[in-house]
């Protein structure tokens, strides 16, 4: 551990939500996964992961969606941080806290945020600034979407999800996501999807043309054709009343509309600001929605906001765009 990580006392992370633009779901394998091809695509709406030394591990979790969260050792930001100690074999407890603003069981993958910024805060914490394959190496350990959490952008995700590959697309899209009231659980909506393609030949999944043209224009309207996940029957099964949230949105302007990952979010694409605040308000007024959020992407994956040294002052702050993950993001204060 170097001297200078050894004096921080306190490190935040903020993790992007994601989407998946498109999501083509293969066989079942061996282990129980599936096959995927999916782009990926990380929102404006984040968690923050405080993590700081403490006398024995623990975690809080803030906000509206406390509730909904296990504030115990089967948390994954707990678990990721744990991970990283034994592999780095430090014995150092922290606590971890997580301001959530990333809706639960939603499809957006917040559990797995949560494991991406306890995972890059503690490696800040404990002055090892792993490199980042190390990383992504741990956090596939945790969960299909925590690597992509981390790297944020748009990315191409094959394997189960894990392997990751930038696309470099332009534009920036304007989303309105319509949350359930009720979670959909992960296993749940892909033990379904099974059920329903039972009997059917699933070919191996691979990304479509239209979806990486539309990312390469930049074209919003494309973009909004070329939507689609393999889990959405799945989910409309489990939840029904999800087809008259997804007519309600494309009734009012949406460019595409699909459901969020496992779901139950949908995902509205629209094509500006204006536009996205018409449609939540018309998702909301109808009441298809109970309720909205809004946000645009690609954003960042994980990155360190601020690290707090010991008595002698603060380290200062990341600024949003540093593009760093590690020290050299950090400015002097
Ligand atoms: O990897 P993660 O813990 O997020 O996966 C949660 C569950 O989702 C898995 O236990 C599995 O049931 C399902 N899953 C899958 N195939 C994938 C990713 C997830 O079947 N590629």
């Amino acid at each position: 551990m170097s001297s200078a990580a050894a004096a921080l006392q306190c490190v935040t992370a903020r993790v992007p939500a994601k989407v998946n633009l498109e999501l083509m779901v293969g066989p079942p394998r061996p282990d129980g996964f599936h096959h995927l091809a999916t782009v990926f695509q990380a929102v404006g709406l984040h968690d923050d992961v405080r993590v700081e030394p403490a006398e024995d591990w623990g975690i809080t979790i803030n906000g509206p969606y406390a509730d909904l969260v296990p504030a115990d050792e089967t948390n994954l930001a707990m678990r990721a941080a744990r991970l990283l100690a034994r592999k780095a074999g430090i014995d150092l407890p922290v606590h971890i806290t997580i301001d959530k603003d990333i809706p639960v069981a939603a499809g957006m993958a917040g559990g797995s945020a949560d494991a991406a910024g306890a995972l890059l805060a503690c490696d800040a914490l404990w002055g090892e600034w792993s490199p980042k394959a190390d990383l992504e190496d741990l956090a596939a350990e945790l969960g299909s979407d925590v690597p992509f959490a981390l790297m944020g952008g748009t990315a191409m995700g094959s394997g189960r999800g894990d392997q990751l590959a930038p696309v470099l697309g332009r534009g920036r899209y304007t989303w309105v996501f319509a949350l359930g009231d009720v979670g959909l659980s992960t296993p749940t909506v892909y033990a379904e999807c099974d059920r329903l393609r039972s009997g059917r030949r699933v070919p191996q999944p691979t990304p479509s043309a239209a979806m990486m043209t539309a990312l390469r224009s930049g074209d919003a309207v494309a973009l909004g054709r070329a939507l689609s996940n393999d889990l959405q029957p799945a989910a409309l099964s489990l939840q029904p009343r999800l087809e008259e949230v997804l007519r309600t949105g494309m009734d009012n302007g949406a460019l595409g509309g699909i459901v969020s990952g496992s779901g139950p979010t949908i995902a509205f694409l629209v094509s500006d600001t204006e536009r996205s605040l018409d449609l939540a308000v018309a998702l909301t007024a109808s009441g298809a929605a109970p309720s909205v959020k809004r946000a645009v992407g690609p954003v960042r994956g994980a990155h360190i906001v601020t690290a707090v040294s010991g008595p002698r002052g603060s380290f200062g702050s990341a600024g949003p765009d540093t593009g760093h993950t590690g020290p050299a993001g950090l400015r002097s204060s």
